[in-house]
């Protein structure tokens, strides 16, 4: 039985916060179940049962990926799509007491995603099936606990293999939680928060929630519902009467005014929570705060994006799931660097290729400032891989849809959603009616959000994409237009004739390959035959397309940063990042920042140790935003070159041009210089409008001397996890980074931290994250350290053979409050 709540609006003001973890007014619970679990590889028979003995097993902390524990193999079921790594079947068991508040409460187990084909049981009861690997899902514990020790099993099955083309990590590689909640409570994913008006004066913010009663009784109270605004003040208010009868649930909506509301954007990544409150006889008895942001989206056709208002190119990465070293089971720590690394770069727009991201991904897209075109599957029924997700589509596709959405759907950074990546029913017949399943799910759970696919096919010969399937799209999602002939050049031109009101973006159309720090001039002692000078043509000629074409929403380009598979032997990770695998950055990154970034960047390369090459003409690059750069070697003034982009007349008004004019000396998104070689400096000056904004310097080295390690934070927090990155890198007499070093150094660590993984971005090296030894790539490292429940100071020595040892020194505070974990 359904009954509706009884609207009834009373919009106030309320000046005071209202604190929902607060002593008795603390009305759900949602505990950490990250800690002691037990668990072994390969397949054991009756380990769901409560008795059977674990003691043997490991013990682990969640998020875990055993995957990552390596060893590769260049004959791995996985093959390079899974970087060589192993896979299988693992177990997992967590025995705990319920603590004192559970009891008669409902208690659920929320998992953010396990890979794959995942099997829980509780007390020997088994709870359920779950094949996709990146959705998040819950079981209701509550029928099956016991007083006493309660045993949660889980199994997974990673074993038939391939079944991902890159490399997806194997466990339960993201956190888990327990849910305490009231019999009568808001269901899990149930809140849906939207601003379907929003100007600078006033929003209007729209609510559904359904309550959901498991009483055996009626249930008779109000739902309070409260707007807090980013400094916890509550800004707008209402309260409903609600009445659920046992067994059933109510669907409660609301519509609050908020005044001259802070809107969200990248530029100013500003919350709002809606905290709801259910409440009988003036006591709480379950409550939820839900982050949401203020923000107006529309997408047109002929002017693009436009966030509140204003039109918004996206300068847009592509990333998959992993975090490198640490393998699927990424700490939040860690995506925060990578997410700042990018921010720096002048990403403004992130596509989650191509699968549900963890929830915290998108905690920290919506507080950093990230557009986030949030995508769902790589493959619908035709299969790409072997065991791929083609075999359970049809049973869970549409389950797996609705999940995550109802999951994602409050995050002001999601501003649409993509259902597949390079489907084959783009051009296959029944395509359109699988897509049309799909859509109607998405427009169910949320009809403000447009839709899109990144489609490959739109100008193939042979088996282009239909109309009827692009007809479908809210948004035409291009990947590749690149492939196709002359369209190489042309991008969509040809479409936004043939389809004026086509609504146009770039989910993923080409890449600046490369691998950190390697430069060759070929074999020949006596020719220079760089490989270095033409990595980025094709990315420059795809951003003058976009940037100069409104109609053309942006672009994701292929990929923000190096990620683990789709590999050939001997490399375990694509390199098709312009941060490599550790988040150092390449050139390409520089290559980017130069174009969509405003302050001043120049960056030079490749290095200039040549020994050898004395007097052969090297070619030396820089990727720049200024107008002018004049290079100097060794203090002799070689040449000064000159860009601009766009062109002037192409962008801002009619007959506006910049004085002094530039007289430009390349059409090309970078500059070059053919400079015969001699050791010594290379000296960069960037000038705009003739004045001296900027400098960069490349200098021959000399020998490695001694290493120096550089930490990302001096400041780490106890009991949550928290990752410190330490730069090593091995450096000559005078101090300066070798970029041909490739020193094995010894890492070291004392106090309350350990080593989580030690990198170098190499995509060929083979030795396992976790050792505490591993060669230097062309000169650098990167010790990834991690915080346990102690507080105090860490300390991480690294030493190498012949070469003077460095220490750093790292405080870590306690967590201030820590997060409530299961004991
Ligand atoms: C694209 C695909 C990506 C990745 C990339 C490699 O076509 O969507 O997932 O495989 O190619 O270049």
């Amino acid at each position: 039985m359904l009954i509706l709540f009884l609207s009834l609006m009373l919009a106030s003001v309320q000046a005071t916060p209202v604190l929902l973890e607060s002593g008795q007014d603390a009305p759900r619970r949602r505990l950490l179940m990250d800690y002691g679990w037990r668990f072994t590889r390969g397949d054991v028979p009756g380990a769901e049962q409560p008795t059977f003995d674990d003691q043997a097993w490991r013990v682990v902390d969640l998020p875990h990926d055993w995957s990552i524990e390596g060893p590769y193999d260049e004959h791995a079921p996985t093959t390079g799509r899974g970087g060589y790594l192993p896979t299988g079947i693992g177990w997992y068991r967590r025995r705990f007491a319920l603590p004192e508040e559970a009891t008669g409460r409902r208690i659920h187990v929320v998992f953010d995603g396990i890979y794959q084909h995942s099997d829980v049981w509780i007390n020997g009861h088994h709870l359920g099936h779950r094949p996709n690997g990146y959705i998040s899902f819950a079981y209701d514990l509550t029928p099956y606990l016991v007083e006493g020790e309660n045993v949660l099993a889980v199994r997974v099955d990673n074993s038939r293999q391939p079944n991902s083309r890159w490399y997806s990590g194997s466990g339960i590689y993201r956190h888990a939680w327990l849910l305490i909640t009231d019999v009568l409570h808001l269901d899990l994913w149930s809140t849906f928060v939207r601003t379907p008006l929003v100007d600078s004066t006033a929003a209007t913010v729209a609510v559904t929630a359904q309550l959901v009663n498991t009483d055996t009784t009626r249930r008779t109270g109000s739902l309070e519902t409260l707007v807090l605004d980013p400094n916890g003040h509550a800004v707008a208010r209402t309260i409903l009467p609600f009445t659920v009868a046992p067994g059933a649930s109510a669907t409660a909506e609301a519509s609050l005014p908020v005044e001259r509301p802070a809107l969200w954007s990248p530029e100013t990544p500003v919350r709002y929570t809606l905290r709801l409150l259910v409440r009988e006889r003036g006591r709480v008895i379950d409550g939820e705060d839900t982050p949401f942001g203020i923000r107006h989206l529309a997408f047109e056709a002929d002017r693009g994006f436009l966030l509140n208002g204003r039109p918004v190119k996206m300068r847009g990465v592509n990333l998959h799931h992993d975090g490198g070293p640490v393998g699927a089971a990424v700490p939040e720590a860690v995506w925060v660097r990578r997410l700042k690394l990018l921010k720096a770069m002048g990403v403004n727009a992130i596509r989650t290729a191509h699968n549900p991201p963890a929830p915290e991904f998108l905690d920290l897209t919506d507080r950093m400032g990230f557009l986030v075109m949030n995508e769902a599957f790589d493959e619908w029924t035709h299969g790409k891989v072997e065991y791929g997700y083609h075999r359970d589509f049809d049973t869970w596709a549409e389950r797996d849809l609705a999940d995550f959405i109802r999951r994602d759907r409050n995050h002001p950074s999601v501003i649409l959603w993509s259902l597949g990546n390079e489907i084959a029913e783009q051009h296959v017949e029944g395509g359109p009616e699988v897509l049309l399943r799909l859509r109607n799910v998405a427009r169910r759970e949320d009809p403000t959000r447009p839709l899109t696919t990144g489609n490959d096919h739109i100008a193939a010969d042979d088996g282009a994409t239909t109309e009827a399937f692009l007809s479908l799209l809210d948004i035409v999602g291009y990947n590749y237009v690149d492939r196709w002939h002359e369209r190489r050049e042309l991008y969509a031109e040809q479409d936004r004739h043939a389809h004026p009101t086509w609504k146009m973006i770039g989910t993923e159309n080409v890449s600046v390959r490369g691998v950190r720090g390697a430069y060759s001039l070929g074999d020949d002692p006596a020719r220079v035959d760089p490989d270095y000078t033409t990595g980025m043509i094709r990315a420059a000629e795809l951003w003058k397309f976009v940037a100069l074409h409104d109609y053309f929403m942006g672009d994701f380009m292929w990929t923000g940063i190096d990620y683990l598979g789709e590999a050939r032997w001997p490399h375990k990770n694509a390199s098709s990042g312009v941060l490599d695998l550790v988040g150092f950055p390449k050139d390409g990154y520089h290559f980017y920042q130069s174009l969509w970034t405003d302050a001043p960047v120049l960056h030079l390369f490749p290095h200039w140790n040549w020994p050898g090459r004395e007097g052969q003409f090297i070619p030396v690059l820089a990727y720049t935003n200024v107008d002018a750069v004049a290079l100097y070697l060794n203090d002799r003034f070689i040449g000064e070159k000159r860009r601009q982009f766009p062109r002037p007349g192409t962008s801002g008004c009619w007959n506006c041009y910049d004085e002094p004019p530039v007289r430009v000396t390349t059409a090309d998104l970078h500059l070059s210089w053919d400079v015969p070689y001699e050791p010594g400096v290379l000296r960069a000056v960037g000038k705009r409008n003739g004045e001296t904004v900027v400098t960069a310097e490349v200098h021959t080295t000399g020998p490695p001397a001694a290493l120096r390690l550089v930490a990302d934070r001096d400041t780490l927090v106890a009991g949550v996890r928290d990752v410190g990155h330490v730069r090593v890198e091995v450096v000559d007499a005078a101090g300066r980074v070798v970029p041909t070093a490739n020193n094995p150094v010894h890492i070291r660590i004392e106090g309350p931290a350990r080593l989580l993984a030690l990198g170098n971005g190499d995509p060929a090296d083979h030795s396992p994250y976790q050792a505490t030894e591993r060669r230097v790539f062309h000169g650098l490292a990167m010790a990834f350290v991690q915080t346990t429940d102690d507080p105090g100071s860490a300390r991480l020595t690294a030493t190498a053979d012949g070469l003077r040892s460095d220490t750093v020194t790292l405080t870590v505070v306690p967590a201030a409050p820590p997060p409530p974990r299961l004991p």
